[in-house]
């Protein structure tokens, strides 16, 4: 179970102090927001905040590209110090395609998102391309909006095709995520928890990462052992 808090959430005045809060909260990732203003009607930060953040923390830095021409962006964010790079699905099947290839071919992990009006079966064609696939879980542009319920049917389908075809994307989920939310994805398949408000507007970050891993693994947990082995199904 990875823990990724937002920097779309921190004081924008002190990127650098808060990327050292999230590092000492023991946070798996760091979930990094860009917007370009026309992919989503908000504008965030660029690959030279990245960069200067790069040196400040050991942790990977997962790169969430909301913009509609990622193909000038992925040098700039590879040389920044990314970790992995995440597209959107709304670009299209073939920019996706090319897109990915792309980010793999720098040897960085590859993400693809979906947003809640967009159908799961847009991720399907590049399942076996992809080291995370990210269900959008509120429309992007903006921390703090409520989790759209609607999207949970999209990560159980994600978790299907991964059992079925023996994949082992991530499922991240991003937009609304907090305790409660948080535990909702973990019941269906995600893994991967990407937090803003919830967690940063905690004073003992620290404390509150803890708690969200735990509440996950509980709830990831609760749901294995309700389910009935399948291997012994299998051998009657
Ligand atoms: C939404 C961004 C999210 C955002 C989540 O457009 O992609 O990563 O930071 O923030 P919260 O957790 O506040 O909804
Ligand atoms: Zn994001």
């Amino acid at each position: 179970m990875i823990i990724a808090p937002s920097l779309l959430a921190a004081n924008f005045g002190h990127f650098a102090r808060e990327t050292e809060r999230i590092t000492k909260s023991r946070a798996d990732w760091l979930h990094l927001d860009i917007m370009d203003g026309h992919f989503v009607p908000n504008i965030s930060f660029g690959p030279q905040v990245v960069k200067s953040l790069r040196p400040v923390s050991k942790l990977f830095f997962d790169v969430h590209l909301m913009c509609s021409k990622p193909e000038i962006l992925i040098d700039p964010f590879n040389e920044a110090g990314a970790d992995q790079i995440t597209i959107h699905a709304e670009l299209g099947e073939q920019a996706v395609s090319q897109l990915l290839w792309k980010i793999k071919s720098l040897g960085l992990k590859a993400g693809l998102a979906v947003n809640p009006p967009t159908s799961i079966s847009q991720a399907e064609p590049h399942l076996k391309q992809i080291d995370t696939l990210l269900v959008m879980t509120v429309n992007p542009g903006f921390g703090g909006q409520s989790f759209i319920h609607e999207t949970l049917p999209k990560i159980q389908q994600a978790a299907a095709w991964r059992r079925d075809r023996g994949l082992g994307y991530r499922i991240e989920v991003d937009g609304g995520v907090n305790y409660v939310t948080a535990a909702e994805c973990a019941r269906v398949g995600a893994d991967t928890f990407v937090s803003g408000t919830a967690l940063l507007s905690n004073r003992n970050l620290g404390a509150a990462v803890k708690k969200m891993r735990r509440i996950v693994e509980l709830a990831r947990m609760s749901v294995k052992r309700s389910l009935p082995d399948p291997e012994a199904l299998q051998l009657r």
